[in-house]
């Protein structure tokens, strides 16, 4: 193998979808480690590494479990097979696309839900939340804290303080999928009860891990259910202790994890974590690239999806195309120029806009010089119509 020095990446188009994102050359290097034994005394404190450093990200000193997928799944299954029992209620606070995987998630595992639906652009608004929960008891509130497909940023910090004070026995769980690492969250402070999150966004790695952390709450709930777990692979009966064994120093087995992600996350992390800039730096960053591409969309004359800054997440960008223009009026163009962003997912308006990611390396490592490449090629195609 090469060594990390003489390691880079081959020459490739920039990479602005809301992920995969661009992943950094110590992190694909990490990634060709040589094949290592997942039982083995040199990958055990990686791995276990790898649980503490998940935590820092989310602020959850406490929370006992953070959980690596050993297969490529979403990790709503997580949450809908342990957590809620066939026959329980489950609100889901709908802000995209993802509300509706959620939904269908939980229903497959029997849940009852019910959606709190906010208009597009929006989030759904603290005095609806309350009168549901007034309403009916539920077992779990769940929300995107950034939908993917509208670039909509949910309050967490607001939607967990009014669960705790309107229904304290219900769980709060919270999809990071495109937030972690890339917009403000503390899990602890906050009193989120599950983050779920997965390796290709903010956390700057190659896709393949979904990533898991429950509070002790949470794992309360767990181990009080009456039911069977509906799932074996998903099930935190068979994943806690193989948990609880890697982060003590110990190997245990239940599912062949995926070692070498796991090298290129321990690389990811211990960058985001343990080198400059560190987390709160790193928000700071995500905050100025990201004003930095909403500047010059509105200076283009281009309407972002989230109707007002409050909704709007610091990873990403949702931009409606001007009257009479299509994906394929710019996606290809943007694309020429070497810039690939994606098209719109949310179905109701999916061909009316684009989506730019700007998490991790693309945001914080400003010497790449990735935030300035975008702003020139939107210019550029957008001055042109
Ligand atoms: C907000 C959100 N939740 C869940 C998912 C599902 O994650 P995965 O595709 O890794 O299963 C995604 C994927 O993009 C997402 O953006």
């Amino acid at each position: 193998m090469t060594s990390l020095a003489e390691f880079k990446q081959a020459p490739h188009k920039l990479l602005v979808i809301p992920g995969p994102i661009e992943v950094a050359d110590e992190v694909l290097y990490a990634n060709a480690h040589p094949s290592m034994s997942h039982v083995s005394p040199d990958f055990v404190p990686v791995f276990g590494d790898c649980l503490r450093m998940t935590r820092h990200v989310v602020s959850a000193r406490r929370a006992p479990l953070s959980n690596f997928a050993s297969e490529k799944s979403s990790c709503p299954r997580k949450v809908a097979a342990n957590l809620v029992q066939p026959g329980e209620n489950a609100l889901v606070l709908h802000s995209g696309y993802f509300g509706d995987s959620f939904t269908e998630c939980l229903e497959t595992y029997g849940a009852k839900v019910d959606q709190l639906k906010a208009e597009i652009g929006a989030a759904v608004s603290q005095e609806a939340i309350e009168s549901a929960l007034k309403a009916k008891k539920y077992r779990i509130v769940t929300f995107t804290h950034v939908d993917t497909s509208t670039a909509v940023l949910s309050d967490a910090k607001a939607i967990a303080a009014t669960v705790k004070r309107v229904s304290p026995d219900t769980l709060v769980i919270l999809d990071g999928v495109c937030s972690v690492a890339s917009e403000e969250l503390r899990m602890d402070a906050w009193g989120i009860d599950v983050v779920l999150t997965a390796s290709q966004k903010g956390l700057g790695v190659p896709p393949g891990l979904s990533i898991l952390v429950a509070s002790p709450k949470a794992i309360k709930v767990f181990e009080s259910r009456t039911a069977p777990v509906g799932s074996y692979y998903a099930s935190w009966k068979k994943w806690l202790p193989i948990m609880r064994a890697y982060e003590s120093g110990k190997p245990a087995y239940f599912a062949t994890p995926p070692v070498n992600l796991i090298y290129a996350y321990h690389a990811s992390l211990t960058t985001i974590t343990k080198k400059a800039p560190l987390l709160e730096e790193r928000f700071q960053l995500h905050r100025a690239a990201s004003q930095q591409i909403k500047d010059t969309a509105a200076a283009l004359g281009l309407k972002q999806l989230a109707l007002n800054p409050a909704f709007a997440a610091t990873g990403m960008t949702a931009l409606y195309f001007p009257a009479g223009v299509t994906a394929a009026d710019v996606l290809p163009k943007l694309g020429a120029k070497g810039i690939i962003a994606a098209g719109g997912l949310h179905a109701a308006i999916k061909d009316t806009y684009f989506r730019i990611g700007h998490m991790g390396i693309t945001a914080v490592d400003e010497t790449r010089g990735d935030i300035q490449r975008v702003t020139t090629a939107l210019n550029e195609v957008f001055a042109a119509k």
